[in-house]
């Protein structure tokens, strides 16, 4: 995983609690890397599961709400970074449509060992559009935080609805209220 991922991370926890926090997390994750992470670095996927899971046991707040919401701060981060991504993109649903399509792309072009999810959309409608997530990190709860921060980056309301198929991807539907702009 890369390590912006992980920066982005530590920097969300300094800010909601503090370093103390940050320490701990990484003394009671036992992790490989010791902790020191640099954003181009690439980092083993599981000692974010770790630093996730020592969060949860240090706040008793559960991991799949941290996932959520860690998702969420991380959307701002990456669009912060690249903010050609929403150029010229009005509305968020065609955004979420380009994530496979042409973020993702880009994505891989600049780090190619980036491990990245694939997603098949249907567009239903102008307000609708339905996301199949799969993964084999199973990141279903980030990628929700992630959908979600789109959405507060466009200053929409929308209704988000999660299935699991019977092969294990996630199914999103996202839809728009109709008061949104
Ligand atoms: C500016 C927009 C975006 C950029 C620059 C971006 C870039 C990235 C990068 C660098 C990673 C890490 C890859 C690795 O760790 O090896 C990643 C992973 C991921 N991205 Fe994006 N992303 C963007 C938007 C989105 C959005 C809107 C979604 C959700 C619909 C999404 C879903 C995911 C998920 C779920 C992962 C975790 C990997 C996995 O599930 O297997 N991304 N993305």
């Amino acid at each position: 995983m890369k390590g912006v991922v992980f920066t982005t991370f530590l920097d969300m926890v300094e800010s909601t609690w503090d370093f103390d926090m940050v320490d701990t997390i990484i003394e009671n994750a036992e992790l490989k890397s010791g902790g020191a992470y640099t954003a181009v670095g690439t980092y083993d996927h599981s000692e974010a599961v770790a630093l996730v899971t020592a969060l949860s046991a240090a706040t008793d707040i559960g991991v799949n709400d941290l996932l959520k919401t860690f998702g969420q701060h991380l959307f701002g981060v990456l669009i912060k970074g690249h903010p050609e991504f929403a150029a010229g993109v009005e509305h968020p649903l065609d955004f979420l449509e380009g994530v496979e399509r042409y973020i993702h792309v880009e994505v891989r072009k600049l780090y190619p060992d980036a491990q990245l999810p694939q997603f098949e959309c249907n567009r239903k409608s102008d307000d609708e559009l339905i996301m199949i997530y799969a993964s084999g990190r199973h990141l279903e709860d980030l990628c929700e935080g992630l959908i979600r921060g789109c959405l507060d980056f466009y200053k929409t309301q929308a209704a988000l609805t999660r299935l699991t198929l019977p092969d294990e991807r996630e199914e999103f539907t996202i839809s728009l209220r109709s008061d949104s702009p």
